[in-house]
């Protein structure tokens, strides 16, 4: 299979399309979308098998990030979504990767990420460790991540 890339604002309507899919209809969340994903600073990321529209994720400064302080090269990952019959195929691992590559480009020296705490295996694997309190966002458990890039 050809991996291959989308990035920026122009990528925003497959992500939206993947993220209705996983975090509206299987995963049930009412607030999926907000202000920030149309912000200039806001760089959506989307992947593809072959051409067909597999998975995303997006990646911004933390000055986006309410819940965090500002600081120099601080930058937060989030949203990483696969369609479900593409799963445990290495794709999560590409698009965080890729994310990963984008940000350290554009000056990033740290990734916070607000995980779901069922998923904190996966992202553990990736070097992220887990800080600060576990606490509901909507009906699901999250615990933020960082990792220095
Ligand atoms: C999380 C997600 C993006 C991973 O995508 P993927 O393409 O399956 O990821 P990869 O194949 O690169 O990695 C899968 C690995 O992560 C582990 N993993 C993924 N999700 C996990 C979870 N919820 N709990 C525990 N482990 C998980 C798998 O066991 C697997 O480990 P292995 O390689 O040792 O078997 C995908 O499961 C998904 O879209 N889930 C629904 C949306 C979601 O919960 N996103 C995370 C929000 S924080």
């Amino acid at each position: 299979m050809e991996i291959t890339f989308g990035q920026g604002a122009e990528a925003f309507e497959d992500a939206a399309a993947v993220r209705t899919r996983v975090f509206v209809e299987e995963q049930g969340f009412k607030n999926e979308f907000g202000p920030e994903d149309e912000a200039s600073e806001m760089i959506h990321v989307t992947l593809y098998g072959d051409g067909v529209l597999l998975g995303c994720a997006r990646v911004f400064p933390a000055t986006l990030e309410p819940a965090l302080d500002d600081a120099p090269g601080r930058w937060v990952f989030g949203r990483l979504a696969v369609l479900p019959e593409a799963r445990k195929g290495g794709l999560g691992s590409l698009l965080l990767a890729e994310s990963e590559r984008i940000a350290r480009e554009a000056g990033a020296t740290e990734m916070h990420l607000h995980a779901q705490c069922s998923a904190q295996p996966f992202y553990a694997k990736a070097g992220y460790a887990a800080y600060g309190p576990v606490e509901l966002d909507e009906h699901v458990e999250h615990q933020w991540m960082a990792k220095a890039l």
